[in-house]
């Protein structure tokens, strides 16, 4: 048995991720990022790649930055870009962008306000003048259970949600050809209403809060919310 974070799913991640619409994800990026006439995107959290792939495929200019080099290792066979191995609450890598995309909840694991707060500030130090933000959250409801399978892979996930503390900590065992493989990862939840708060604190202006990769506007009840900011001239 081994237990695993990124760092050791790093090899799995594409294939335990195969049902994932990352086309669908993208298609909705690139409608947001196409009428604010987006050149340039670094993608935080960007973990394997999937989407700075194809948002290079389709003519951006794409850079990345996440915190686990054994993830980005796998996303360098996949891209053109620059990828930096960085703390997405504190880093520095003196070039602007157009837009700041971060996707699949790679925000949430931000686990307090106060590193929240860091990364936004971090994003609006990196984003040229009125560039813009999209920020993919997770929102779960309560405590919950799935057991799935695909291909030779079977998933069982077993998740707990403390609205008190707004934590949500996952358990996760894979079995791949006979071998067994425990993740466990701990998230915390933002809500809309503080996320508005806190891009308004660090000198973005939140525009819309779409729920699930639609255009459709977000509420409490959405599975995930992808906000959209302005940064403040
Ligand atoms: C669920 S994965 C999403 C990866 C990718 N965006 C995707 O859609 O497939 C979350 C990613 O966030 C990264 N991550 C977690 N905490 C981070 C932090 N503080 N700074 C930068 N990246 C972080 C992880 O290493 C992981 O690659």
């Amino acid at each position: 048995m081994e237990k695993h974070g990124y760092k050791d799913l790093a090899h799995i991640y594409d294939r335990v991720n195969q049902n994932k619409d990352y086309i669908k994800e993208t298609d909705f990026l690139e409608r947001i990022l196409n009428k604010e006439d987006v050149k340039t995107v670094l993608d935080v959290g960007c973990g394997t790649g999937n989407h700075m792939q194809i948002l290079e495929k389709r003519g951006f200019k794409c850079d990345g930055i996440d915190i686990n080099q054994e993830m980005l290792d796998i996303a360098r066979k996949k891209v053109k870009g620059e990828l930096t191995q960085a703390d997405m609450a504190n880093f520095e890598l003196n070039r602007k962008y157009d837009a700041i995309v971060s996707l699949f909840a790679s925000f949430n694991h931000l686990k307090n306000l106060e590193k929240a707060e860091k990364a936004l500030k971090c994003f609006k130090e990196h984003l040229n003048k009125e560039g813009i933000l999209v920020i993919d959250l997770h929102n779960p409801k309560g405590n919950g259970e799935k057991h799935e399978k695909f291909e030779d892979i079977e998933r069982k996930m077993k998740w707990k949600y403390n609205p008190e503390t707004k934590i949500e900590h996952t358990k996760v065992t894979f079995k791949i050809k006979g071998r067994t493989i425990e993740d466990a990862h701990t998230m915390r939840i933002y809500s809309i209403k503080e996320m508005k708060s806190l891009l308004e604190k660090t000198g973005f202006s939140m525009q819309k809060a779409y729920e699930n990769f639609s255009f459709n506007p977000a509420s409490s009840e959405s599975k995930n919310i992808q906000v959209l900011a302005k940064a403040k001239k």
